[in-house]
């Protein structure tokens, strides 16, 4: 039952939160996992931790302001210290695929900012090879979309399809759209994000390879944690 997945996210979340001291910057990551990060994170400020975040989605931050959480508004250079976010999928290498909400762009701008990257997931995240069940998100320029899919998909061999929300196509918080990309299996992720990056047209990929210092998986118990 999905409860049960979600006091899994919530344990890894718990645990995740463990690793932010007083005096950090924490980079917030997005989705389901990320919210009781925050969550915990805001009551240990109610209870006088001082940190300062970074956001890394629109959602993310009100739920850090609700939460009494500071945010740092500035783009000048960060100092992030840990950046804790969920994941997609998790290879055995500890390489993801991000972007199930959209927020893949900003999610890797500041996960590349940090000196840590913590990751936090369910169990049903881990899987044997990236791809298959769960398509990789790739962020792309609104303009001449569809011949940017078509190269992906001489690129890849995989199926690139326009990201909808109840209809309407979706839009990132930067006003790009996102394409899923459908592989029954990504054998080689890190020639595959060296490939798709070539492609005009696209901004980001859902691919972080070699991006997580610490894997966290909630389970009924309690966390395990991974160094990478
Ligand atoms: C957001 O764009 C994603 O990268 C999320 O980090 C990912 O979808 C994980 O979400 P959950 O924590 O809700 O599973």
């Amino acid at each position: 039952p999905s409860s049960d997945l979600d006091s899994e996210k919530q344990r890894a979340a718990m645990k995740a939160a463990e690793y932010v001291r007083d005096g950090m910057v924490v980079g917030l990551g997005t989705g389901s996992t990320s919210k009781h990060l925050i969550i915990a994170l805001g009551e240990r400020v109610r209870a006088g931790l001082r940190i300062h975040a970074v956001p890394t989605s629109h959602d993310t931050a009100a739920l850090a302001r609700q939460s009494g959480i500071p945010l740092i508004e500035s783009d000048n250079a960060w100092m992030i210290d840990v950046a804790i976010d969920g994941a997609d999928q998790v290879d055995p290498a500890l390489n993801l695929v991000k972007g199930g909400g959209g927020a893949l762009l900003k999610e890797k701008i500041v996960a590349a900012a940090a000196k840590r990257f913590i990751v936090m997931v369910d169990h049903t995240k881990l899987v044997p090879a990236l791809g298959g069940s769960f398509p990789l998100p790739i962020e792309v320029v609104p303009f001449g979309w569809g011949s940017t899919a078509r190269n992906i998909e001489h690129t890849s061999g995989g199926k690139a399809v326009l990201r909808e929300r109840n209809g309407v196509v979706f839009q990132t918080e930067a006003g790009h759209v996102i394409l899923d990309l459908h592989m029954p299996k990504i054998d080689d992720p890190a020639t595959l994000e060296i490939e798709l990056n070539q492609i005009p047209g696209i901004v980001e990929t859902g691919l972080f390879i070699g991006r997580t210092s610490i894997l966290i998986v909630g389970h009924a118990q309690g966390a395990d944690v991974t160094l990478a």
